[in-house]
């Protein structure tokens, strides 16, 4: 497949020797009037117009007026559920807070609850419309955590949902286990953890379930000791970390990410100047979950001070029935660039290359380069870049073309 007339093919890179970060996440590597091609379900080649080579490609698209980007890659969401909560929706409107709910059974044991109800192939079909719906806002790549199991059983089955959808959707998918984000009703906190460790994270381990090993470190969760004994338990099961951390407190979190090595910490809504040296001094990627904290009424992670300070910020969704009940990738930039003052090409690249770094996918998605994954979606015409979180709300996704096809 050949694209041509491209006005700007954007976030062309093809060695990624490291995330982007401070005063480089204004820059986005952009060719104007531009062609690409496919083979197979990867980027052959690329350039501009005037050396469009003359190849007879089964299939030519002209886009004139269009922008092609590399597909989102989202590195945060907890995209296999069994139903949404607008019911707490509509508490929190009338005061309530994630804690009061919470505390009455609600949030994150509600989820579990009902998806303990479901067999693994209901719990499939329930997330295809949701798998639908993101990829029709440009995401090409998601990570999915479990967590709303909370059993053996049913974290197994969570993500054995999450390993079919990278089988049999076009999605790029990486996995992580999060059997940490709550501790079930009628059961000691010292035993689920004893579980966890015991049970959970080698029988996780012996399918190959899960690429990596997520806590929700928070009060009234899992404390900074507790998270780092459950990290280390995973890593000794080749599941790397990335953590919840910093949502509705200074809980510590940032503090074991970087203990621990972790590829990340997500969230960030409560981090201070503390929080913020320790990770200039890491390889641990700040990632903002800016749905939720708009979602939640959260004051929004300081991502404009990270970047001045050098360091790489990444941006992803949490798409989830309590926090964040959107994937909307497009929104998400834009929350990022009125909420969080960063620039459209900042956000951009920390939804593309920055979350790729993020899953150690960057040699193949996130970004436009020779032999990458042909993952891509071209706008509808579009006036500029900046255009797109200008635009809130309206979809400027066209079409989308993951692995060498049009979706
Ligand atoms: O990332 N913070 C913890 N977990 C999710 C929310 C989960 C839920 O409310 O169902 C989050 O925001
Ligand atoms: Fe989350």
């Amino acid at each position: 497949m050949l694209i041509i007339n491209i006005k700007a093919l954007v976030q062309v890179r093809e060695k990624i020797q490291h995330p982007v970060s401070g005063d480089a996440m204004a820059i986005l590597p952009t060719i104007s009037n531009a062609w690409l091609l496919i083979q197979n379900d990867r980027i052959a080649d690329y350039g501009t117009m005037d050396q469009c080579p003359v190849l007879d490609a089964e299939e030519t698209i002209d886009v004139s007026g269009a922008f092609v980007l590399p597909a989102f890659v989202d590195s945060h969401t907890h995209l296999v559920f069994a139903q949404s909560r607008e019911e707490e929706f509509v508490m929190k409107i009338k005061g309530a807070s994630y804690a009061d709910i919470a505390a009455k059974g609600g949030g994150i044991l509600n989820s579990a609850r009902k998806l303990q109800e479901l067999t693994e192939d209901e719990l499939f079909q329930r997330t295809l419309p949701r798998i639908a719906e993101i990829i029709k806002t440009g995401t090409g790549t998601v990570e999915i955590k479990s967590g709303y199991g909370l059993t053996t059983r049913d974290e197994l089955k969570m993500l054995r949902v999450a390993r079919r959808i990278g089988r049999e959707t076009p999605l790029t998918v990486r996995t992580t286990f999060l059997g940490a984000h709550a501790v079930p009703q009628g059961i000691q906190k010292e035993d689920y953890i004893q579980s966890i460790l015991e049970e959970m994270i080698p029988a996780v381990a012996a399918e190959k379930l899960a690429d990596y090993i997520d806590v929700f470190c928070e009060d009234g969760f899992f404390t900074p000791t507790e998270t780092e004994t459950i990290i280390e338990a995973g890593k000794r099961f080749g599941m790397k970390p990335r953590i919840h951390a910093n949502q509705l407190h200074r809980s510590g979190g940032v503090q074991v990410g970087v203990k621990t090595n972790a590829l990340s910490v997500d969230h960030l809504e409560n981090v201070g100047d503390e929080e913020i040296q320790l990770l200039k001094n890491s390889n641990v990627m700040p990632t903002a979950l800016p749905g939720a904290a708009f979602f939640l009424g959260l004051p929004f992670p300081p991502a404009r001070q990270m970047i001045t300070e050098g360091l790489p910020v990444a941006i992803a969704s949490d798409f989830n029935p309590g926090s964040s009940p959107s994937g909307n990738m497009p929104q998400m930039i834009s929350l990022a660039c009125i909420k969080m003052k960063m620039t459209p090409e900042e956000a951009i690249n920390a939804t593309t290359v920055n979350t790729a770094w993020s899953l150690e996918l960057q040699d193949h998605v996130g970004s436009i380069g020779k032999g990458k994954l042909a993952n891509l979606f071209i706008t509808r015409p579009i006036p500029s870049l900046a255009y797109i979180p200008y635009a809130y709300g309206s979809n400027v996704v066209d079409r989308v073309i993951l692995n060498g096809r049009l979706v």
